[in-house]
């Protein structure tokens, strides 16, 4: 779609926009304190405390459509919970977010993990359960179904190959590290592609496909669902084209589907149909990554952050540098 065509939310105020970095912000930093120190779940929790926190600070009457979980497995941005300060008076807006994008990535240091969010109209992002999603995703510049779930590992690699002008084998490949994802390695290996393996993070996976520099041309494989939604958020401000189809492991996740109103359990997701209309993609690094830099503390009672906050209609992506006193 031609991003000219969104149109923009007036619910999404312009100032809100620019906001949304803070909230991330917010999050990485917290975050940041924990990078190394082995414990997942305090450098979760410091995340989602800071996160909650820094959305109050906006006048708004959000709403998390994808958070931490449900009521009764998470404290706070839960799903359903109510966030902003101006509950019943601001513009009423839905949240997707994951104050960690990475929480094994930050306890052992490694490359990629963020604070992300997306927000956007009421009813405008995909009540996704936390269940797997297959996932296909490449950058702008493509041919409306140059990529496929329809499609074999071979016929998708051999599609985008055709629309860049290279060889199949010349194709890189990003793919979370996974045993699920032997099949589909050994069939890249096979026609010679590059893989580029992540430990995990594949919100940064999918955005990567986005920047040219990264020389990432597909994602392909099966990560959260959450995630889903969030990097699909992200390729309607970017551009690209993404699907996703939900993957259930037993009749618990599919009756979890069914209570967020999913009956065609086999559908396959495109861009728009897991946010639509006018969105904000919003992330700042939490520790070094292929989008971002991660936090970094300097002498002199300083750190620093990097962010980008993107917006669907006017396609608009800003990177924003953020410099903290660190009392
Ligand atoms: P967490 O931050 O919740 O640990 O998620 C990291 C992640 O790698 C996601 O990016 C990805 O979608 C999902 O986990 C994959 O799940 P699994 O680790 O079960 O393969």
């Amino acid at each position: 779609m031609n991003k000219k065509e969104i149109t923009a939310s007036k619910v999404l105020d312009r100032v809100l926009v620019l906001e949304m970095v803070r909230v991330t912000e917010a999050a990485a930093i917290a975050a940041s304190n924990l990078v190394g120190r082995g414990d997942e779940k305090a450098a979760d929790a410091a995340a989602v405390e800071a996160m909650r926190k820094a959305f109050d600070e906006l006048y708004m009457d959000g709403t998390v459509v994808i958070g931490e979980g449900e009521r009764d497995e998470a404290p706070m941005l839960y799903i359903g919970e109510k966030v902003g300060g101006a509950p019943g008076k601001g513009p009423k807006i839905d949240i997707a977010l994951d104050p960690l994008e990475g929480t094994t990535i930050t306890a052992k240091a490694g490359p990629n993990a963020l604070a992300v969010l997306a927000a956007a109209e009421e009813g405008c992002l995909l009540n996704a359960p936390d269940v797997y999603m297959d996932k296909i995703a490449v950058g702008p510049g493509y041919p409306p179904g140059v990529i496929s779930l329809e499609k074999s590992v071979t016929e998708n690699v051999e599609s985008v190959a055709r629309a860049k002008g290279v060889s199949p084998a010349e194709v890189i490949v990003c793919v979370l590290d996974r045993p699920r994802h032997a099949d589909i390695i050994a069939e890249l290996r096979k026609i010679g592609c590059g893989i580029y393996l992540i430990p995990d993070g594949d919100v940064a996976g999918v955005i990567a496909t986005t920047d040219e520099d990264t020389t990432i041309d597909i994602y392909m494989g099966q990560g959260g669902a959450p995630e889903g939604v969030l990097a699909a958020a992200a390729l309607r401000c970017a551009g690209g084209q993404f699907n996703g189809r939900l993957v259930f492991r037993n009749d618990d996740e599919r009756a979890r589907a069914r209570k967020w109103g999913i009956d065609d359990l086999d559908r396959i997701y495109l861009l728009e149909d897991l946010a639509k209309g006018d969105c904000i993609f919003a992330a700042t690094g939490v520790t070094d990554g292929s989008l971002l830099e991660g936090v970094k503390r300097l002498r002199g009672g300083k750190m620093t952050t990097d962010s980008v906050v993107m917006r669907a209609s006017s396609g608009t992506v800003r990177w924003v540098k953020g410099e903290h006193r660190t009392a």
